[in-house]
């Protein structure tokens, strides 16, 4: 039996730094933006439907698609946001689960899944515990700011068109703050692993 952990958090709360901390423990992530990002890639049948709802001027002059574009236009509008994740959520879902079975079928007993849209997207019905990594708000706005190289005020947005932390923080199983240092945060990280591993029947 395998334990899969989806493992969520808000814009630059630090989920690729928790998956990074997973990785270090040999516990293999599976990055649902990369899958994203692979799905759509050109000549998919994704990246043609992308194309034909959104236009040809979200293509790159390399012909792929201009992902940086299509979030800033999505991010604009709501319909757009919805019209797009019903074309790529699918597919994603799909090759998550294709990289589940793969590492079920390794006898992995924990394996974990890093998706930004856990809760919104329903992602949360296919894990079997949820992990939430969040900061206090200025924190996440400094650090949001300063990974992107954005204005305050771009950064509030973006903070503000997401499902909010606390939300998230009331749906998850477990949650990691990742408010203070990357020590403190690696020490806290290390006493939920302990946690999922007895969940997962791990011999320790
Ligand atoms: N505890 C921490 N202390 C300082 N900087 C951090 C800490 N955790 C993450 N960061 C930095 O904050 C930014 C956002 O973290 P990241 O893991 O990329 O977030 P996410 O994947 O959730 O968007 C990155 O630049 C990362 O290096
Ligand atoms: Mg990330």
């Amino acid at each position: 039996m395998s334990l899969i952990v989806g493992l969520t958090g808000g814009i630059a709360t630090g989920k690729s730094t928790v998956a990074q901390f997973f990785k270090e423990e040999n516990i293999p992530v599976i990055e649902t933006d990369q899958i994203a990002k692979s799905v759509m890639q050109k000549g998919s049948a994704i990246y043609q439907s992308v194309v034909e709802h959104f236009g040809e001027e979200v293509l790159l002059t390399n012909l792929e698609i201009n992902r940086k574009l299509l979030g800033q236009m999505i991010f604009e509008d709501p319909k757009k946001r919805e019209l797009l994740n019903q074309l790529v959520h699918p597919a994603v879902r799909t090759v998550m689960q294709t990289e589940i079975e793969k590492y079920r079928l390794e006898g992995k007993k924990l394996i974990v899944a890093d998706v930004p849209l856990l809760f919104e997207a329903g992602f949360n019905h296919e894990m079997d515990v949820t992990l939430v990594v969040w900061t206090d708000e200025s924190t996440q706005l400094k650090r949001l700011m300063s990974r992107d190289e954005i204005d305050k005020a771009l950064a509030s947005m973006k903070i503000k068109a997401q499902l909010s932390l606390a939300e998230k923080k009331s749906k998850a199983d477990y949650s990691l703050d990742n408010s203070h240092s990357i020590l403190t945060t690696k020490k806290a990280f290390l006493e939920i692993l302990n946690q999922l591993k007895e969940r997962a029947g791990w011999e320790f």
